[in-house]
């Protein structure tokens, strides 16, 4: 089958295509699912360098966390699904021993983690929605409860995972201010729903926020860069506002602080959340897919897949990561209708 393989951590020169690769066997447990498209996430830049904190994959590996296809064989003792069945699933816990999804076909437990895709929603759509989707959702509903009325501050809006987090804001009522790196994604930002975008790389955004919001600060700050934004986004929050710090894409987590600090800065709160702690069953899980599907179909959320790579474009698809130049979700299309 088609596959990228990573022998050796390193840049995305190590990302190695071949179409040569062993087909994987499902287990008995397992569902062999032929991939339609594996999800961009910038947490497979990490691990295919070796640098994500949660731990690195044995060598080699197939990189990827996520897909949508159909099923082609089960396991024997797999019983809720069937062969023809439209799936969607993440793999990866926060070890990050699993990956597998930049591949023609992938084995994968059926018990967690994967859910049946309602016929409305294309696979596309369908692969979008798990990590970034489900990590949009429980940012919105359980790190922070985003509430009609709420000033929210979103850094890299114009990222698949803040434009992901936009729709779900603006979906609950809050006004949007977006951080971005370029003009550019800050007009997509705005495109996507943002109320207010604020060129961070040229621009001070706790001034600007502290104008927009007329020096009272907003309510909650969703951070996925680190070290760069952290500190100084402590200054934007309104009193008993709450910080969600979620990821490092700026290559630095933030230095520790005192506890003191959030009283000092209007009594704030502060968590770092991981999204596998919000998927403690698949019942949880499905859950957030049966909204995020939801959502999709009432005409609340929209998507924008903003590239499409082939499997053999996968160290370019990462170069662009790296170099933000993506905007919004980047998909592997990998289906071309051809067998192994
Ligand atoms: N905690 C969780 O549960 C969880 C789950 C999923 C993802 N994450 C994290 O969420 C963050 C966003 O993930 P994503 O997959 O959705 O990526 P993404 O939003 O598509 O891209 C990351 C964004 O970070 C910004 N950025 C700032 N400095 C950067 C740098 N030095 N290099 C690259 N990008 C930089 C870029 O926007 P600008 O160019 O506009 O600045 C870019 O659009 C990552 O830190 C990821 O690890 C956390």
């Amino acid at each position: 089958m088609k596959a990228i393989q990573v022998h050796t951590f390193g840049g995305p020169e190590q990302l190695v295509y071949s179409d040569t690769v062993t087909t994987p066997e499902p287990g008995a447990t397992q569902v062999l699912i032929q991939n339609s498209y594996a999800g961009l996430n910038f947490k497979d830049t990490l691990t295919r360098s070796g640098a994500y904190h949660g731990g690195n994959p044995d060598l080699p590996f197939i990189p990827g966390i996520e897909a949508s296809g159909v099923i082609t064989a089960v396991g024997d003792k797999v019983s809720q699904f069937a062969v023809g069945d439209r799936v969607a699933y993440m793999t990866g816990t926060m070890s990050t021993k699993e990956n597998n999804c930049y591949a023609q076909y992938t084995a994968f437990d059926a018990g967690s983690n994967i859910v049946k895709i309602p016929d409305e929603i294309s696979m596309e759509q369908a692969c979008a929605c798990m990590v970034q989707g489900l990590t949009g959702h429980y940012l919105t509903t359980d790190a922070y409860r985003v509430k009609t009325g709420d000033w929210v501050l979103i850094h890299g809006a114009g990222g698949g995972l803040g434009m992901m987090l936009t729709q779900l804001c603006k979906r609950a009522g809050a006004t949007v201010i977006g951080t971005c790196g370029s003009v550019s994604k800050a007009k997509q930002a705005l495109e996507n729903g943002c109320d207010f975008a604020i060129d961070y790389s040229a621009e001070d955004f706790v001034a600007q926020v502290k104008s927009l919001t007329k020096n009272r600060g907003v309510n909650a700050v969703y951070d996925g860069i680190g070290k760069t934004t952290f500190l100084p986004g402590l200054d934007t929050l309104a009193k008993r506002g709450t910080m969600v710090l979620f990821g490092n894409a700026c290559g630095e987590h933030p230095d520790p602080i005192a506890p003191t600090l959030l009283a000092q800065k209007g009594s704030l709160s502060l968590i770092r959340p991981a999204l596998y702690d919000y998927l403690l069953s698949q019942q949880e899980m499905q859950i957030r897919a049966t909204d995020l599907f939801g959502f999709i179909q009432e005409g609340s959320l929209n998507i924008p897949v903003s590239a499409y790579y082939p499997l053999d474009q996968a160290a370019q698809a990462h170069r662009d990561l790296e170099q933000r130049s993506v905007i919004g979700k980047a998909l592997f299309s990998i289906d071309d209708g051809s067998t192994c």
